[in-house]
């Protein structure tokens, strides 16, 4: 059942938002729009729009906002239940939504920037079922193989440390803006500790217990 609301994360690079906004979706039934996981399955499925979003993903740059705005606007089919995660990333891509529906809540995770580097120069990902690992915090049991299918893991082109600290440079100047846009909406959620924590500290902000 659609929950009546509409939720942002923002959150710098590796701050967590895709890890908790797919939590609240398995218990809360929202609709997931993520631009990144948008724009890579684009780019798997050779989409033209993929192609020229790639060489951007690739430097740490953002996506022209003409493009983000018009994937998020072909996947809203109704009015509310939507989390979007990753999405605005700009001032003009908070005006095209506002234009487009109402917002509720905006949450926002901080993640200091060591813990972020660290978070994201040691994911890995199995090509074939998506499982994210941690060379550290966890490890897969089969090495550079995937523990559930066997399938190859590798790393995200952009998360190498360089392109690491060109995301991060890029939220500072073009995203951390918005929490003086959203400032009345903000819910701001400490998004260090273990995911279960941080977890239920956004449920509790969100009232949605
Ligand atoms: P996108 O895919 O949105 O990436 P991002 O936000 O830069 O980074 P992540 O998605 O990896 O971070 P996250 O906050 O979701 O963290 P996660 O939960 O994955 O964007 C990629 C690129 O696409 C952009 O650089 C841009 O080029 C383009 N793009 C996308 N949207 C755009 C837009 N709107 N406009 C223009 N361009 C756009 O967690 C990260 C890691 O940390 C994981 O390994 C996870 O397991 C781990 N982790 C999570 N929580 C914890 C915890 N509490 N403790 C320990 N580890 C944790």
């Amino acid at each position: 059942m659609d929950s009546g609301l509409n939720l942002i994360f923002l959150g710098a690079p590796g701050a967590g938002k895709g890890t908790q906004t797919k939590k609240l979706i398995d218990k809360y039934h929202f609709i997931h729009l993520s631009t990144g996981d948008l724009l890579r399955k684009m780019i798997q499925e050779d989409d033209p729009l993929g192609v020229k979003a790639k060489a951007y993903m690739r430097e740490g740059q953002l996506v022209p906002d003409a493009l983000i705005i018009d994937i998020i606007k072909s996947k809203m089919h109704q009015g509310t239940g939507y989390i979007f995660d990753g999405f605005p990333r700009t001032l003009p891509q908070a005006q095209a939504l506002e234009k487009t529906t109402h917002i509720d809540k905006v949450v926002y995770l901080e993640v200091s920037d060591k813990e972020l580097i660290g978070r994201l120069t040691g994911r890995r990902i199995c090509r074939n079922c998506g499982q994210e690992y941690h060379v550290s915090f966890q490890p897969s049991k089969k090495g550079m193989n995937c523990d559930k299918c066997g399938g190859a893991l590798y790393q995200r082109d952009d998360d190498k440390e360089e392109v690491i600290k060109k995301r991060l440079e890029v939220f500072k100047s073009q995203t951390a803006p918005l929490l003086k846009f959203y400032s009345k909406k903000l819910i701001k959620v400490d998004g260090q500790g273990i995911v279960n924590e941080v977890f239920s500290k956004i449920v509790r902000e969100l009232s949605l217990n």
